[in-house]
């Protein structure tokens, strides 16, 4: 014992290991309107990472607020959290640690069981997977490039099409429309896996694929997620440069024809809801609106997969007004929620995205229903926080697997429909 903390004590002396030197993320709770100002002035001031809400404006009382704090300002932001008593809790205190790990196991650890879909992985290892998958099953996955991003990179959608029954309808799932979010590329990489492994050997996969083709966008945003790769990762939006401020990025779910740039987004291009000059000025957004456009009468089912906070969300986020077929979408959504609590013991949130989050006008789902697509969801997928955006490897299985039974359960009900 004696031994074992004097080993602890010594490792934590390493230069470079002491505890309070390293990126921080903390919980944090303002409980009067003057304490939600200061952490206003804290998350704009110094060099910090505001995770929830997306974006200062939004911090209220009695409300947690989840902030990515880096060394050089960790000291400074926890002694005016306590200068002015305001309730926190170290939620990681070694994030650095925690990044290393996502990001090492890129290579293959052969001492680690975990699978390829079991790990992240940066965007040409993801261009590669997306070649091996085609060129293994010809048959049954088409390529299609339906665009190319601000910095020229390929808009890659695959198409599963694994029966020929006549007449099928489809559903499209886009994932990384929002850089960090990594665990949202590794389930469109995992729901792959899933249909071409599990076709034919699993019941509701296989009757899913007979009555529907999967349109997948594997990287909607791929500047920002080879950014976080790189640079930055806790980058959000595209990398779009704004010609007025000189400001990067634009947020794709933000720039959607849909109560563009109203309450709940900003015109300010140097925000992280920054929602662009104008609807669908980003490459990436017309990329894909055009692509659902010219396959709207084919696209029932629209899925839009982020993270954090484990909730299962439909139209409207742009507006406070119920969507026309609210009832079943609240049904739909309900159902899932209740598979994934029966299945893998954990609460997801469902409801409309204006109810259940908050106001976020010009986002896809909003706008592919708009279109049409009359079942359109946003998933969050795990957690609520304790990990957020970073999410160790070791829990990615859990995360598709929950996110994989609601789309699942969803897709299903949509077939009987119609
Ligand atoms: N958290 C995501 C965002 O800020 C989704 C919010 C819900 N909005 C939506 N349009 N579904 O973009
Ligand atoms: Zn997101």
């Amino acid at each position: 014992m004696k031994t074992l903390l004097i080993l602890f004590v010594f490792m934590n002396l390493r230069p470079g290991h002491c505890t309070e030197t390293r990126d921080q993320i903390l919980s944090i709770t303002p409980i009067t309107q003057e304490q939600v100002d200061i952490l206003k002035n804290v998350s704009t001031q110094y060099e910090t990472s505001l995770w929830q809400p997306a974006s200062p404006q939004y911090i209220k009382e009695e409300t947690q607020v989840h902030l990515y704090v880096p060394a050089n300002s960790s000291e400074t932001v926890v002694d005016l959290l306590e200068k002015h008593n305001i309730t926190h809790e170290v939620l990681q205190a070694n994030a650095n640690e925690l990044i290393e790990m996502q990001t090492k196991n890129d290579s293959t650890d052969p001492r680690s069981g975990a699978t390829f879909y079991e790990r992240y992985h940066n965007l040409n290892d993801i261009y590669f997977w997306i070649e091996r998958i085609i060129q293994d099953n010809p048959s049954k996955v088409k390529l299609i490039l339906i665009g190319s991003s601000s910095e020229k990179r390929p808009l890659y959608v695959l198409k599963l099409s694994l029966n020929d029954n006549p007449g099928k309808k489809a559903m499209w799932i886009d994932c990384g429309i929002h850089a960090r979010e990594w665990i949202s590329p590794a389930f469109c990489l995992w729901f792959v896996q899933h249909s071409l492994s599990f076709y034919g050997q699993n019941q509701d996969i296989t009757f899913i694929l007979n009555n529907m083709d999967v349109y997948i966008l594997p990287v909607l945003n791929p500047d920002g997620y080879d950014y976080t790769w790189t640079t930055n990762r806790m980058w959000r939006k595209n990398r779009s440069v704004s010609k007025s401020s000189g400001c990067i990025g634009v947020d794709l779910n933000r720039n959607f024809d849909a109560n563009w740039c109203t309450e709940g987004a900003s015109n300010d291009p140097c925000t992280e809801i920054y929602c662009g000059e104008f609807p669908e000025s980003e490459p990436e957004s017309q990329a894909v609106a055009d692509f659902l456009r010219n396959h709207k009468d084919e696209v029932q089912l629209y899925f839009s997969i982020h993270s954090y906070s484990q909730m299962l969300l439909f139209p409207y986020s742009c507006s406070r007004e119920e969507a026309e077929n609210h009832k079943d979408l609240l049904e739909m959504t309900r159902e899932a929620a209740q598979k994934i609590r029966r299945y893998y013991r954990n609460t997801y949130k469902y409801g409309a995205g204006s109810k259940t989050i908050y106001l976020a006008p010009g986002g896809s789902d909003d706008w592919a229903y708009n279109l049409g697509i009359k079942y359109s969801f946003t998933f969050e997928l795990q957690d609520v926080g304790q990990y957020g955006f970073l999410l160790p490897p070791s829990h990615i299985s859990k995360a598709c697997n929950e996110a994989l039974i609601a789309v699942k359960t969803i897709a299903l009900r949509v077939i009987e429909k119609t």
